[in-house]
């Protein structure tokens, strides 16, 4: 079959993209498929009508590409397509909303709520430390840490949107958890010297990753249940990577689930192809089975 790459796209991410892209539609050729790549701009369903693929490998993150947006032109198209269809995507991305979903299915996340950037501008809406972002974007970009002991709220760019996602801040060790198919492969625990903000997740040497993490077995065991009941609850298709932090001090309590990224990075210094070679699983082979479980 000949698969279309989409890549690159319209959001913050979208060097991030062009990165997972490039990685994904390298190792598709590897396996043997006939691959063309196209950066997914304004005129992306036009595009797609032109190439004709019979498979698309939806390589974007952040809007438009991770949140349904994409997913509904390519159903409307009838192309099949990997990683999550329509609804779970959109849910996923809206991470308010995806909270209520972790909520109802028992799994534990930190108090947030949504406020207009006035509001957040003009006091603290939670006690310090607290964290502000997008409500809706990936790899930590518009993140504010509001320190402990602050005085003043945060001064948020104009590039953040008219509200945004104020949320208690959970201290410690940074772990994933990918699930592939109907299993959650393992636990990484990221090491980091400061934050693991978009500088640590892309350069080469930012951050070093513990694989499997050194962990007591129930906190390991409690990663791979989490992140398979949080894929399970948004209705994840082939993929997802569920973020976790855990303050070691308060054993189990203190594991919190952050987020599942419904289209994770696929870099070369990405959490999730390594995860997968650690199970054996190559990342051709990786790409090779997202295609596989392609549908529209
Ligand atoms: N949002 C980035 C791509 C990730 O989750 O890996
Ligand atoms: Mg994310």
């Amino acid at each position: 079959p000949r698969i279309c790459v989409l890549m690159g796209g319209l959001s913050a991410e979208r060097e991030v993209s062009l990165s997972s892209g490039h990685e994904c539609a390298k190792a598709l050729r590897v396996a043997g498929f006939e691959v063309i790549e196209l950066d997914a701009r304004g005129d992306v369903a036009q595009r797609l009508v032109e190439i004709a693929p019979d498979i698309v490998f939806n390589a974007l993150h952040g809007r438009f590409g991770e949140d349904g947006c994409v997913q509904g032109i390519l159903e409307w198209l009838r192309i099949p397509y990997t990683h999550s269809g329509v609804l779970t995507s959109a849910l996923a991305m809206d991470k308010a909303r995806a909270k209520a979903a972790y909520v109802g299915a028992g799994l534990p996340v930190v108090e947030s709520r949504i406020a207009p950037k006035a509001e957040v501008m003009a006091a603290h809406l939670l006690p310090p430390p607290y964290v502000v972002k997008p409500n809706n974007e990936g790899s930590s970009v518009g993140v504010y840490l509001v320190q402990e002991g602050a005085n003043t709220p945060p001064r948020l760019s104009d590039d953040m949107p008219a509200e945004v996602m104020v949320e208690a801040f959970a201290p410690g060790r940074e772990l994933t958890t990918t699930v592939l198919g109907d299993r959650a492969l393992t636990v990484t625990d990221i090491l980091t010297d400061g934050w693991y903000d978009y500088d640590a997740k892309y350069t080469p040497g930012g951050s070093r990753h513990v694989l499997p993490a050194d962990l007591p077995p129930a906190i390991f065991d409690a990663c791979l249940d989490y992140a398979l009941r949080a894929h399970r609850v948004l209705g994840c298709r082939g993929i997802s990577r569920t973020d976790f932090r855990w303050d070691e001090t308060r054993g189990l309590d203190g594991l919190i689930l952050l987020e599942t990224n419904t289209q994770p990075g696929m870099t070369p210094t990405s959490l999730v192809p390594e995860q997968a070679a650690h199970c054996g699983v190559g990342f051709a082979d990786l790409c090779r089975m997202l295609i596989e479980d392609a549908s529209c």
